[in-house]
């Protein structure tokens, strides 16, 4: 086993571990809808289709990026896979460097012929030459969008992470104007603050998938499979670095009104998505709610994507949102503008 693929798999038993998630909470707890008393609909008509780059999808979420799809995360995949075409959501792929580095076959889109598939990378392996391995990344699974991930802190945390962050902006640029498909610049938990989000709107990114703190918490994960004592100790001030994703989705959208957005980092239900939909995102991604589904079969995620359906349309029903527009202006406490 290679040793990207032995991380991946550290990864995944210490993902499933609740004390792996963020103590802080990502902030959704702190708004609440008005109940509607009245909703003078029936739940039944509640349509809570959406549209998420040039495609109408079943609900406005997606399975968020884990695994790139080689040794154990292959059969990962294809239960996510399934569950996706099955469902028509969207599934991001996990970063596809290892696969890539080997040659491996990537067999995921055989398991979703018609569903939305994200490619992955780590924006620290697009720095020199990166446009021919990101084109590699979306032809090799015929991806809708390619995700670049943005892990400063996971890096630092990680041991022998990478910590030459220069040139990265410049080839995320190259990507965004010579991909043939959109391309999404995501965080893994700590978040994409307004200034970072109006440097990437001006190097070209139209998405950005915020994955703010509240979630997976990939400083505590790192310091769980990082021997060294030293680096322990300069790590441990950062365990909670980071911003509320519930809080950023508001502050990006004020400074880059025009950016598209993704909110995810610790997005745990429907409920949890609707909140993502009034604050503005036009999408929602989870990942770790996925994770111990996916380690069973694909009926498990689908079980499970249909659960996030359900929850997200009573939180229609119960603001009187016959559809994701009407949602969109759901009354919500706080007010927005206090
Ligand atoms: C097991 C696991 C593996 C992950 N691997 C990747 C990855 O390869 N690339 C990436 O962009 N994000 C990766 N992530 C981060 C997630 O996509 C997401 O941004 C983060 O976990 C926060 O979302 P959550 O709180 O819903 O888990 C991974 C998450 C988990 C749980």
């Amino acid at each position: 086993m290679s040793d990207i693929s032995s991380r991946k798999d550290d990864h995944i038993q210490l993902a499933l571990q609740p004390r792996h998630q963020a103590s802080s909470g990502s902030g959704f707890d702190r708004l609440e809808f008005e109940h509607n008393a009245l909703p003078e609909l029936a739940l039944a008509e509640i349509d809570c289709s959406s549209k998420f780059l040039d495609r109408t999808i079943a609900a406005p979420f997606m399975i968020g990026a884990m695994t790139g799809g080689c040794d154990n995360g292959e059969l990962i995949n294809q239960h996510l896979a399934e569950a996706a075409e099955a469902t028509q959501i969207p599934m991001a792929l996990g970063s596809q460097r290892a696969a890539l580095d080997q040659n491996l076959v990537q067999n995921v889109r055989r398991w979703a012929p018609n569903t939305m598939l994200i490619g992955n990378l780590g924006a620290t392996q697009l720095q020199h030459h990166g446009l021919d391995l990101a084109k590699r990344a979306v032809e090799s699974v015929s991806a809708n969008a390619l995700i670049i991930h943005l892990n400063p802190l996971q890096e630092l945390v990680q041991p022998n992470g990478d910590r030459d962050w220069n040139q990265v902006l410049e080839a995320i640029q190259n990507c965004a104007s010579d991909l043939p498909v959109p391309v999404i610049v995501k965080e893994v938990g700590s978040g994409i603050g307004p200034r970072t989000a109006q440097r990437l709107s001006g190097a070209g990114v139209q998405w950005i998938e915020i994955a703010g703190r509240g979630g997976t918490s990939w400083p505590s994960i790192e310091l769980a499979r990082n021997g060294s004592e030293r680096e322990k100790a300069i790590a441990a001030p950062f365990i909670n670095w980071g911003m509320d994703t519930a809080v950023l989705i508001t502050h990006v959208l004020h400074a880059c009104p025009a950016i598209n957005l993704i909110a995810s980092g610790g997005v745990r239900d429907g409920l949890d998505i609707a909140k993502c939909i009034r604050l503005g995102a036009q999408m929602t991604a989870l990942a770790q709610p996925f994770l111990a589904p996916a380690l069973e079969s694909s009926q498990a995620v689908i079980g499970r994507v249909q659960i996030l359906q359900e929850q997200l349309r009573w939180a229609m029903f119960l603001t009187g949102s016959q559809n994701i527009n009407a949602l969109q202006t759901a009354p919500l406490f706080p007010p927005l503008d206090q």
